[in-house]
């Protein structure tokens, strides 16, 4: 018998507490304690990446890492990138680039994404390829998917020449 912590965790700008167990990972806390399901869980085991969110702006696998772990953290989901209304540069671009199809690996793509663009505005072939290299799609064949990257990196450079940083 496990005792339950109590954990104070900041998601999208929104301080939440919660009483977990000991074992209770990430994913299940953000979809099941709090109703974030954009998160999604495909393998269970750190292979696919769908799972994937940004821990102090760092991408991590929320099936692999345990509530208990991001007591005091900020995190930031899928649902944290689209402000007032306005999908963020890089939903925009897998839109214009057709960069999902069924949308399941689609929030892991987009966090991972947000990360490396965040690292290195203007990324080559080899670092977009690198990045993208833990996160798997069963529908899009990936071509689509590198198209929406260098799109993003586009969109969000030339909104930065243009001083409106977006959604950073
Ligand atoms: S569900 Fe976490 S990596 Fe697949
Ligand atoms: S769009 Fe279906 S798994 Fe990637």
């Amino acid at each position: 018998m496990t005792t339950p912590q109590k954990i104070t965790l900041t998601v999208n700008g929104t301080t939440h507490e919660a009483q977990v167990e000991p074992r209770t990972t990430l994913a299940d806390l953000l979809r099941g304690e709090l109703a974030l399901t954009g998160t999604h869980v495909g393998c269970e085991h750190g292979v696919c990446g769908a799972c994937t969110v940004l821990l102090e702006g760092r991408a991590v696998r929320s099936c692999l890492t345990l509530a208990v772990q991001v007591d005091g953290a900020n995190l930031t989901t899928v649902e944290g990138l689209e402000q007032d209304g306005e999908l963020h540069p890089i939903q925009q671009a897998f839109v214009e680039e057709h960069g999902l199809q069924c949308g399941f690996c689609t929030p892991g793509f987009l966090m991972t994404v947000h990360e490396l663009l965040r690292e290195s505005p203007d990324p080559s072939e080899d670092e977009i390829r690198d990045a993208l290299g833990g996160q798997l799609c069963r529908c899009t064949g990936y071509q689509s998917i590198l198209r929406s990257v260098r799109l993003a990196a586009t969109k969000l450079r030339n909104a930065h020449v243009a001083g409106t940083p977006q959604h950073s």
